[in-house]
């Protein structure tokens, strides 16, 4: 008898301990902190970490960031893109759907008024130690709108500050008879024809379930950033891939498997590395962020059939300078992401460009990456690139509607060579 009453008060312990757990559990994952123990030891043996669009991520980083802000060398960027301004933050994973049944109003989108005291202290304080450290000696002294230009003047802007070249034969340090067997002979603009429609596709974790995959496959041309793949998401993110546009980082570090991994055989590639602001290609050339000649050149050898740029250097900072001219605040003294990057690169190649998710949708999530599974909230707003103010100006410039934005993330941009000036 008294074995018996032992062994059910044993059992309720032990019941109640488990549905302890289990809320414990159920909270952290709510919270968008669980991060899977795989990724985060990935993380970890990264010195810098990427952006939204980029392959790894990094709460584990920024988090480094707010504890060493004196230190010089550092790491990366965030990642990801979706976002969410004053938007609805409450209004993540199931309550999405109930609360979005109303009318689109322009409270869902991407307020394009968004700032810095809209993030979570954490990304305020990430953002404050990069403004401090300064790694890449930014000295900016240009002008600042203090009204705001119009859609069309600020996309004028654009094209008339922003140089899109890709390092050619002819360019400094690279005009020796060695790189001269490693850089394509023809230019980008050569390379792919005359596009109409193009798409630019971020990594956001707010591509999952979307099934926008028909839509962007549609397009003449696809462009996709660092390791997103398309095996297994067709119905959300299609399968044409024209242009993968990637980091110095993903090229060079070892367990990226840049040289092997398949997924980088298909379409044009174009790798781009943060250089000192405003420096001459001679300087960016001996300081570069990561040393991805060597795997370039194997990568040439391996594959000389595939045509791969790397991005000029200059315009980086040509792009940054725009961003600071038409913020309000100090924005974070590093390049932009490589989602925008992307996106000016298409509008100097295509009529018109349409962007999937980097404005967030309704299906905006703390998840970073759709083909990944861990959440930072730096991945829609930025921690090491300038995210929150390249939204921003997006937003701005957008031809698509706010409804467009809720339901496809999608803004639509025009291609320069369309645009009167
Ligand atoms: C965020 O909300 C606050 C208070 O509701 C408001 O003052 C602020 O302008 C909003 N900012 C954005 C970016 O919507
Ligand atoms: C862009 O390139 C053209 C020709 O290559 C050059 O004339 C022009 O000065 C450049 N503009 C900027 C802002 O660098
Ligand atoms: C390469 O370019 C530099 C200028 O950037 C020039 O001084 C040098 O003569 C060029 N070298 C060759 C082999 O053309
Ligand atoms: C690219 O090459 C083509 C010839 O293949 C030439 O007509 C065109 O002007 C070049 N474009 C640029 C931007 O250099």
């Amino acid at each position: 008898m008294v074995h018996i009453n032992l062994l059910k008060k044993w059992m309720y312990v032990l019941l109640a301990f488990f549905v302890v757990l289990t809320i414990c559990f159920w909270k952290e994952t709510y919270k968008g902190y669980y991060v899977p123990f795989k990724i985060e030891s990935k993380t970890f043996q990264i010195p810098r970490v990427l952006d939204k669009w980029d392959v790894l991520k990094s709460r584990m980083l920024s988090n480094e960031v707010v504890g060493k802000k004196n230190q010089a060398s550092v790491p990366g960027k965030e990642t990801q893109g979706k976002t969410k301004g004053n938007v609805s933050a409450t209004a993540t994973g199931n309550n999405l759907e109930a609360k979005t049944k109303k009318s689109v109003g322009s409270s869902k989108v991407w307020n394009e008024d968004t700032s810095s005291s809209n993030l979570t202290p954490r990304l305020q304080k990430v953002r404050k130690n990069y403004l401090s450290m300064n790694k890449y000696n930014v000295a900016y002294n240009g002008p600042r709108n203090a009204v705001k230009l119009s859609p069309e003047k600020l996309l004028c802007q654009l094209q008339d500050r922003v140089n899109v070249t890709m390092v050619q034969r002819s360019d400094g340090p690279f005009n020796t008879s060695d790189w001269h067997r490693y850089l394509p002979r023809r230019n980008i603009s050569g390379e792919v024809g005359h596009l109409g429609r193009c798409a630019v596709v971020s990594s956001a974790g707010s591509l999952k379930s979307s099934r926008l995959g028909p839509e962007i496959d549609s397009h003449d041309a696809v462009l996709r950033f660092n390791g997103a793949p398309t095996k297994g998401f067709l119905n959300d993110v299609g399968g044409k891939t024209t242009l993968r546009l990637i980091n110095s980082q993903l090229v060079t570090v070892e367990d990226q498997h840049f040289l092997t991994e398949t997924l980088y055989n298909t379409g044009i590639l174009i790798v781009w590395d943060p250089a000192p602001y405003h420096a001459e290609i001679h300087e960016w050339y001996r300081k570069l962020d990561y040393d991805f000649f060597k795997n370039y050149k194997q990568y040439r050898n391996r594959y000389p059939e595939q045509p791969f740029y790397i991005l000029n250097p200059k315009m980086q900072w040509q792009l940054w300078d725009v961003l600071q001219e038409n913020s309000v605040e100090d924005i974070q003294p590093n390049p932009p992401s490589s989602g925008l990057l992307g996106i000016v690169i298409m509008m100097t190649l295509c009529d018109e460009v349409d962007i999937y998710e980097f404005l967030p949708s309704k299906r905006q999530t703390d998840i970073c990456h759709y083909y990944q599974r861990f959440h930072d909230r730096a991945c829609t707003m930025g921690a090491y690139h300038p995210l929150l103010f390249e939204k921003n100006l997006v937003k701005h410039m957008n031809r698509g509607t706010d409804e467009a934005i809720y339901t496809h993330g999608k803004v639509t941009l025009p291609g320069f060579r369309n645009m009167q000036c």
